[in-house]
């Protein structure tokens, strides 16, 4: 795709033009559009999560398989990483290996940002930290509008995420990427889950610490996992307190006179955040998410694969210039 970064770290590196074209691919891929991948050579992709994970991993192993391309599980904990090689010297050597794209997720938030003006090799971000995780936004982007009818009948349609919001990197794409489509975000949960410094983008972001407000005003729910794992003090509250405010039941939509789609990333916490009742009816969306995942994430790789960077792997270009002067081989600049 022209245009299409290199990195994908977060969504504001892409342009509205490229979201509505990867809408449009992952559903021309998931009505059986064949892969279109250039013929000359085969795809090659990495994937190398130093967090855990089961959704974005397995789903980016069958886009790949899907698209006909061969899947190397990077093992950073048996790599040369452990021998105090730098991750940028890691990232060379599976670009001049073949490697196309490497599938990243971090602890770290911004790891990538290093690698942007010089990009060892294609990068997708695969979650780093509480910062950004595109791909999941994307394709519930993608499912969202499914749902509604398409990406213009979201337009000036309510979906609130609900819970952990402040550390959550999933919530900090949607907020990048809903509002370009005049879907209204609002950001619901105790005080301490909303993001910092939310007051300087109130006129962007609703904020609600009242479920029946949120519940009330909403066409869609987006619940969130409690991220523990990235909180630096203990959360206040008990989970079982946390589920009797905040927890979506039936309970709870009945009493606000609601029906709507339930969305949650996955991994949810069955009795926290959601009830099992919820879970399996049919306004639960997960499922949907986890299917839709899969053509989303193909499009992406094939967006990327498609932009000619001529760039990647360009170490020579750090090298100062009388260094290299000179040299025919080294001077590729
Ligand atoms: C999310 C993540 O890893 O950020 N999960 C996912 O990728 N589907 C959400 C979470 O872990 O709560």
């Amino acid at each position: 795709m022209v245009g299409f970064p290199s990195i994908l770290e977060g969504i504001k590196d892409l342009k509205k033009g490229h979201i509505l074209q990867l809408l449009e691919r992952a559903e021309d891929l998931k009505s059986g559009s064949p892969a279109r991948l250039p013929l000359q050579k085969s795809l090659a992709v990495a994937t190398s999560f130093l967090e855990h994970s089961t959704r974005t991993k397995h789903s980016f192993a069958m886009a790949i398989k899907r698209l006909q391309g061969f899947h190397i599980d990077f093992q950073a904990e048996n790599s040369s990483l452990k021998k105090g090689e730098s991750l940028e010297q890691t990232l060379l050597t599976l670009h001049y290996q073949g490697i196309d794209i490497c599938i990243i997720r971090t602890k770290q938030s911004h790891l990538l940002d290093e690698f942007k003006e010089h990009p060892p090799i294609k990068i997708i971000n695969g979650g780093d930290g509480s910062n950004q995780h595109p791909t999941q936004a994307l394709l519930d982007l993608y499912t969202l509008s499914e749902q509604f009818g398409g990406v213009e009948s979201l337009k000036g349609k309510t979906v609130a995420i609900v819970g952990d919001c402040r550390h959550s990197r999933v919530t900090h794409s949607l907020m990048d990427l809903l509002p370009q489509f005049g879907i209204n975000v609002i950001l619901s949960g105790p005080k301490e889950f909303i993001p910092q410094n939310i007051e300087d983008e109130t006129n962007k972001f609703q904020v609600s610490n009242d479920i029946d407000e949120t519940i009330k005003m909403s066409d869609a729910l987006y619940l969130l996992r409690i991220q523990s794992e990235r909180h630096t003090k203990g959360f206040e509250d008990t989970l079982t307190s946390y589920k009797d405010s905040w927890g979506i039941d039936f309970e709870k939509l009945r009493k606000n006179e609601k029906s709507l789609p339930i969305y949650h990333p996955g991994p949810a916490n069955i009795g926290v955040e959601v009830s099992q009742e919820i879970v399996d009816s049919e306004i639960w969306m997960a499922h949907e998410q986890v299917r839709n995942s899969v053509y989303m994430r193909m499009a992406i790789i094939e967006a990327m694969i498609t932009n000619e960077d001529q760039k990647i792997g360009s170490i020579y270009n750090k090298v100062p210039g009388d260094i290299c002067a000179g040299n025919s081989r080294l001077n590729t600049k």
